[in-house]
């Protein structure tokens, strides 16, 4: 979409599509020094808003202020996270994680991002990479993992290394009290990349030490089955986190503060 269209499509108000009118709003009376405006036209590499989506991480990463519903994102908890996952023939697993955390999320290079406007909906595209993360949980699993039969429950460490993933963002503008805003409609993420997984489970074999140091040494040594088991608890982390976020901040700061063609 060409500047002016987008200026056209702004004028064309009346269509009720575009505007739905929301309930009393709570929104930040001045734009942060950290945010610009981007351009929102069709865009291969929009430095501009990956600059913004970082500084967001970076700045508000124990929470946003004047926002209380918004967490920390460093430490950001999970309460409980359900797996089941069978790969013949090396996994077939059910593992339950409890209070889980996890450390370096605010830590999120973007490395680059799309816009692209179609339909009544803008759709951000952003790589993201992450240098570390550190998880912690209470485990609890049953199963079997190469050859391993497991029933136990205890402490899962674990180290993610290098970490890259894709977010495809869809929003669109609505009006609530004259103001706009951009409504967060769906959120999507996917791993590209992972360098490495260290993984330690505590009291794997009744509190034998001998056999729970060589079962984390299979893990470690087969760390991509490991991600395969991991891979959907990463993914739903990351989409929840990202969709509260997003979806809060969204509808906090008025859209002109974060995107140059929008009243
Ligand atoms: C998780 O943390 C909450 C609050 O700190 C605590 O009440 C609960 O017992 C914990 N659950 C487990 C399984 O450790
Ligand atoms: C963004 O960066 C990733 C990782 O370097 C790369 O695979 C992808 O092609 C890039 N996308 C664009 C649109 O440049
Ligand atoms: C797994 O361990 C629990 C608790 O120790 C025990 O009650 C259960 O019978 C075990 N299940 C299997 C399949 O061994
Ligand atoms: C915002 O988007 C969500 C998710 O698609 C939708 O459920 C909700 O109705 C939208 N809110 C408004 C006010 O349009
Ligand atoms: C695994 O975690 C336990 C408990 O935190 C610790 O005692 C042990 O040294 C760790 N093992 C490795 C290889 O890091």
């Amino acid at each position: 979409m060409q500047p002016h269209l987008i200026v056209v499509f702004y004028l064309a108000l009346a269509a009720p599509l575009c505007f739905v009118v929301v309930q009393a709003q709570k929104f930040l009376p001045e734009p942060p020094t950290f945010i610009k405006p981007c351009a929102l036209k069709d865009s291969q590499s929009n430095d501009c808003l990956a600059r913004n989506i970082e500084n967001i991480f970076q700045h508000w990463r124990n929470g946003v202020p004047g926002l209380s519903d918004v967490g920390s994102l460093d430490p950001f908890r999970v309460s409980r996270l359900r797996i089941a996952q069978r790969v013949p023939p090396n996994v077939d697993v059910r593992v339950e994680l409890r209070n889980m955390t996890t450390v370096g999320l605010s830590q999120a290079k973007i490395l680059n991002s799309t816009t692209l406007y179609n339909t009544g909906h803008y759709n951000l595209g952003f790589h993201v990479h992450l240098t570390q993360i550190d998880l912690t949980s209470k485990y609890k699993l049953k199963g079997h993992i190469l050859l391993l039969n497991l029933n136990s429950t205890g402490v899962l460490t674990s180290k993610l290394d290098n970490l890259e993933f894709y977010v495809a963002l869809r929003m669109r503008p609505l009006q609530a009290e004259g103001i706009t805003f951009m409504n967060v409609t769906a959120i999507k993420t996917d791993i590209a990349r992972i360098d490495n997984i260290r993984i330690n489970l505590t009291n794997l074999f009744n509190g034998n030490k001998e056999l729970e140091r060589s079962a984390n040494e299979i893990f470690n040594e087969n760390w991509r089955v490991l991600f395969e088991i991991l891979r959907p608890v990463l993914t739903q982390t990351f989409d929840s986190v990202l969709e509260d976020r997003f979806t809060k901040v969204f509808r906090y700061l008025p859209a002109k503060y974060l995107f140059k063609d929008v009243e």
